[in-house]
């Protein structure tokens, strides 16, 4: 099939892969509809079976479909390792690198992605903003260069490099009766009304962890699908949360109170994580070693074990 197949109908197939839509794809590669439809076409007929299902308005990949996805994101991330291979040997800071991050690193990595853009103005930056269940995911569909998350997957194998600390606090509207208390028992932070993030937040895993692990059962009143959604909740007097510091980074001091609670902070870190054995683009390679000059610069976390 090699030697038949375009490089670009693969850009075509991978924009479609990625995106979900022909409309969209043909926005993107700056092409017309009919040209794409027919593009993969021929790209169907290349390969012999089907990739590319349309049900309905939605566009899916059949089996086939999904490891051509893969395969092309493979061809053109050894592509694009070439060519900045080629820049940086002539001296240029030029490239793309794609980011997920875990959305609490939302709080944090826009702005040091913005020092890192501003170091290296040549490069071209994403970043894509996911829970953690969907940046699992995406870390098996190789969609990004690095992956920024709490905690490394234990089933999958990667490279993994903790860069930060990130200490998860109790968090409760100010006038919370057990704002005051001292070393607060976590049976009894389980008697609260709990507001937890939605099923598959790398946060909520961690709470749930922790109440587990001592046997305590802990009665969810909410999910709620975003940090600040469950900060609005504790302001109306819903229920307490567990939540990462860092994303009390632009709320007041005293906005919230932190309850002195046993077991917390649960201090945890942010990792840099991508596949064992992927040789970084000399970009990616950049951002690691920018993000663990952050480390450099903090110290170490205070009680990372
Ligand atoms: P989350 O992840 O934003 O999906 O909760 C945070 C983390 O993994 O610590």
């Amino acid at each position: 099939m090699r030697h038949h197949t375009t490089f670009r109908q693969l850009e075509i197939f991978e924009a479609i892969a990625r995106l979900g839509s022909f409309t969209r794809a043909a926005g993107e590669l700056y092409l017309t509809q009919p040209t794409i439809s027919m593009q993969m076409k021929k790209l169907a007929d290349i390969v012999g079976v089907p990739l590319i299902e349309q049900v309905g308005k939605k566009v899916q990949l059949t089996d086939a479909g999904r490891d051509l996805a893969q395969a092309s994101r493979e061809v053109f991330g050894v592509m694009d390792r070439f060519t900045m291979a080629v820049a940086e040997r002539q001296g240029l800071k030029k490239g793309r690198l794609a980011l997920m991050a875990v959305s609490t690193a939302s709080y944090f990595a826009p702005r040091l992605l913005g020092e890192f853009a501003h170091q290296y103005p040549g490069i071209e930056v994403s970043l894509k903003v996911t829970n953690r269940e969907q940046l699992l995911e995406g870390l098996a569909d190789r969609l990004a260069d690095l992956y920024i998350l709490g905690q490394p997957p234990d089933d999958v194998a990667v490279e993994a490099r903790p860069f930060m600390c990130n200490p998860l606090v109790v968090l409760a509207a100010p006038g919370h009766p057990l704002a005051g208390a001292e070393d607060i028992p976590l049976a009894r932070l389980a008697e609260e009304p709990w507001l937890l993030r939605e099923p598959g937040s790398g946060t909520r895993a961690a709470v749930e962890r922790l109440f587990a692990e001592e046997g305590i059962e802990l009665r969810p009143r909410m999910a709620l699908g975003s940090n600040e959604a469950i900060k609005q909740a504790i302001l109306a007097g819903l229920g307490i949360a567990v939540m990462s510091s860092h994303s009390l980074a632009l709320n007041p001091p005293g906005q919230f109170a932190v309850l002195k609670a046993r077991g917390f902070p649960i201090c945890r870190q942010w990792y840099a994580v991508y596949p064992a054995g992927r040789e970084l683009s000399v970009v990616a390679r950049a951002f690691l070693d920018f993000l663990l000059d952050q480390e450099r610069s903090q110290g170490a976390c205070p009680d990372t074990p």
